[in-house]
């Protein structure tokens, strides 16, 4: 059997730099040698925006043809909607009978969430019970790898307690997955910060070239560098960051020697990052406006995943069923 994963992404609406570089790539890659399960992790962006659900089906549109845009194929990986197979939600009923509050509340990120989303009321079960939920995502298809960030980690040991005691009641049924890290570049944002739909410091993926070259010319550069006729330093520059990403090795050698040598100005520069980025994002955005144009073909993929998805959940729940003598 072909080693399987499964990962999600909360629907967030268009997907912009930092997700290209951090998940997307690296799932496009997976899909080349796992047995890959991606889905929209609809039920978990509920944990936190359930109070406002109107955009949800938009945000999980416009997501999904980022990623079908992106290489994330249909005919290798398994695309779908989290909320279309139910089996995720039976699982997490019967894992939640087994998981310890005291795991949830001691896991960092409820903590550090319900002290920093302070405008949301996150004292409800579903917000404690996100890890469990995770659970089920990942042990309903008995995943072995989990590709996930860093901050994903606390989950994943949840997932991996759970399976064990799990398997520790009820006999062996789970494998413990694993976690797939893989070094992603952090992706800074025009501002300086974390690129971030909510800092309001994004590019995405899905604008126009027009919208790019404009947002990447306000891009802060070296803050030490105030006149045209300073030498400036690229390993200080907030924009420099792309062009590591972006723009050609020869060309970026040239700008670090014409910027400490105060030869090129801030301007000119970034319109050579500009150019760079919107070349290398042409194609992807010629094939999203392609796939646009399909009527219903967001829809068709995730019929055809969730089928797929839950001819394997079904088996898995038989088989947990079976194990709980129910
Ligand atoms: N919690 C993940 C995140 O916020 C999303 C997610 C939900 C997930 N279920 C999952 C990731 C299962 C991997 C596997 O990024
Ligand atoms: Fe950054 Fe380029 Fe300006 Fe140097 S010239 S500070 S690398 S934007």
């Amino acid at each position: 059997m072909s080693k399987r994963i499964v990962s999600g992404m909360r629907p967030t609406g268009k997907l912009h730099l930092g997700h290209y570089h951090g998940v997307l790539s690296n799932w496009r890659e997976l899909q080349r040698s796992y047995e890959c399960f991606f889905f929209v992790a609809d039920w978990h962006s509920l944990t936190t925006e359930y109070a406002s659900t109107a955009g949800i089906r938009e945000s999980i549109y416009e997501m999904v043809l980022d990623w079908l845009a992106f290489g994330i194929d249909p005919e290798k990986s398994v695309i779908f909607e989290q909320s279309r197979v139910p089996q995720h939600a039976e699982l997490n009923l019967i894992l939640s009978m087994i998981t310890p509050v005291s795991w949830l509340e001691r896991n960092p990120t409820y903590k550090e969430m319900q002290e920093n989303l302070t405008t949301k009321d996150l004292s409800t079960m579903g917000f404690l019970g996100y890890p469990v939920l995770m659970a089920s995502d990942i042990l309903v298809y008995k995943a072995l790898q989990v590709p996930v960030g860093q901050d994903q980690l606390p989950h994943l040991e949840i997932t991996r307690e759970i399976a064990r005691r799990f398997n520790y009641l009820y006999g062996e049924v789970f494998p413990e997955p694993a976690a797939l890290l893989t070094e992603t570049p952090k992706v800074l944002g025009l501002d300086g910060r974390k690129m971030s739909k909510s800092y309001n410091n994004a590019i995405f993926l899905g604008e126009t070239a027009e919208e790019t070259r404009k947002k990447l010319m306000g891009m802060v550069t070296d803050a030490e560098r105030v006149y045209r006729k300073d030498p400036g330093e690229p390993d200080r520059c907030v924009a420099f960051t792309l062009h590591s990403l972006y723009v050609a090795e020869e060309k970026r050698e040239e700008v670090v020697t014409a910027c400490r040598g105060a030869q090129i100005g801030c301007v000119d520069c970034k319109k050579i990052l500009a150019e760079a980025v919107v070349e290398t994002l042409a194609p992807f955005r010629a094939r999203r406006e392609e796939l646009a144009a399909q009527k219903g073909l967001v829809q068709d993929v995730l019929a055809d995943g969730a089928r797929k998805a839950e001819a394997v959940a079904k088996m898995t729940m038989e088989e947990v069923r079976e194990a709980l003598k129910l």
